[in-house]
């Protein structure tokens, strides 16, 4: 059996024990979760005139990326996706269950594996550390390995699962550092696990514990804080926080908001779940069979959708339509209102469930 684990690449993947082998003697990764919330969401019609960590400058572009699973008569998964991501910022990737998000996500750092196939398009990543432009279609190899280690992080759906059972969180951090920054010392590699663990907001006497003495939550975030180990300009998630309950969704969320702001990476972020996008993303991409059918700001997809697709999804879900949705119309990023919104929402649920 393979140990369980974490790492650049889905631990069902076939380049998964490769990496392993050549990366490192024990296991580890990162990866992490996250999205962001509320009081984050810097849009400055959002917050008030809050500076927004959002810069001009692109970090990833993509052009007509076209993706094949070459089976039967093919599925064309992913139709001429064009973006721009820009440095810092929040991209939401909405769309029902199979329209296309995760084949996209891993086209973006080719982690896709056959049947699926690239048939065509570019992605260029903006280096911040050089300045050059890298083709990522054409990474092989060992710099197919950096880029994916210490460039783009991506946390996996149930992420927080993988994290080595037998390893403590310290070994499983150290063992990040270890591996990809052989020059730090012994002491920095420690003081630094604990500085990741206390920027993810677990505190630093859990260092020493093992996953199982942790709650999914906590392990969430010990998943971040591996992902921001090699500080990544990039993070995909791809449903990091869905396993997660509500209310340790949202403070995962707002963390990484917190950290993004702070240490200026930008975001992919995929779930199905648009409310959460309307409220964390600055700007989202709602995907239709493959398509993306309309990109704008969360503000703009939500107050004036011009997809008849977009205004379906958005009429798909009632706590965007019905009272709870107020907090959205009443102002994106306000954290308090949400709060409200949802207590609301649960007191009525709490009540429907008394009568019934
Ligand atoms: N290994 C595969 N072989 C064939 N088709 C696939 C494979 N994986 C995904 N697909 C198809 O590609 C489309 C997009 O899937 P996916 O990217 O997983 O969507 P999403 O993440 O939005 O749910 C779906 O129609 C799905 O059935
Ligand atoms: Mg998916």
């Amino acid at each position: 059996m393979s140990t369980p684990m974490t790492g650049p690449v889905p631990p069902d993947h076939p380049d998964h024990d490769a990496e392993q082998t050549l990366d490192a003697d024990s296991v580890l990764a990162r990866e992490e979760a996250g999205g962001l919330l509320v009081d984050g969401s810097l849009e400055e019609g959002r917050l008030g005139g809050a500076a927004s960590p959002v810069l001009e400058e692109p970090v990833l572009s993509v052009r007509d990326l076209n993706i094949v699973y070459e089976v039967g008569e093919g599925v064309h998964a992913v139709k001429d996706a064009s973006f721009t991501l820009r440095r810092g910022e929040i991209l939401g990737l909405a769309g029902e269950s199979g329209c296309g998000k995760t084949t996209l996500a891993y086209g973006l750092n080719q982690l896709h594996r056959p049947p699926a196939r690239i048939t065509g398009g570019t992605v260029t990543f903006h280096d911040r550390d050089d300045g050059s432009e890298v083709d990522v279609l054409a990474l092989q190899g060992q710099s197919l390995r950096t880029f994916r280690w210490s460039t783009v992080a991506m946390v996996f759906q149930g992420a927080m699962n993988s994290l080595n059972p037998v390893l403590s969180i310290r070994s499983q951090l150290n063992d990040v550092l270890t591996t990809h920054r052989p020059q730090m010392e012994r002491a920095e590699r420690r003081r630094r696990s604990e500085e990741l663990l206390e920027l993810v907001g677990v505190d630093r006497d859990r260092i020493d514990a093992f996953p199982h003495e942790l709650s999914g939550g906590m392990r969430q975030r010990v998943m971040i804080a591996m992902a921001l180990a090699l500080d990544p300009q990039l993070m995909i998630m791809d449903e990091p926080t869905t396993a997660l309950d509500v209310v340790v969704q949202r403070e995962i969320l707002q963390e990484v908001l917190r950290l993004r702001k702070e240490l200026g990476f930008a975001v992919v972020f995929i779930t199905h779940d648009l409310p959460m996008l309307l409220e964390i993303s600055d700007r989202i991409a709602v995907m239709r069979e493959g398509r993306i059918v309309e990109l704008d700001t969360a503000e703009n997809l939500y107050f004036a959708p011009q997809d008849p697709y977009t205004r379906r999804l958005l009429g798909s879900f009632p706590s965007l339509t019905g009272e709870a949705g107020d907090f959205v119309r009443a102002g994106f990023g306000d954290a308090e209102q949400v709060e409200r919104a949802e207590q609301a929402e649960h007191a009525e649920q709490a009540d429907q469930e008394a009568t019934a």
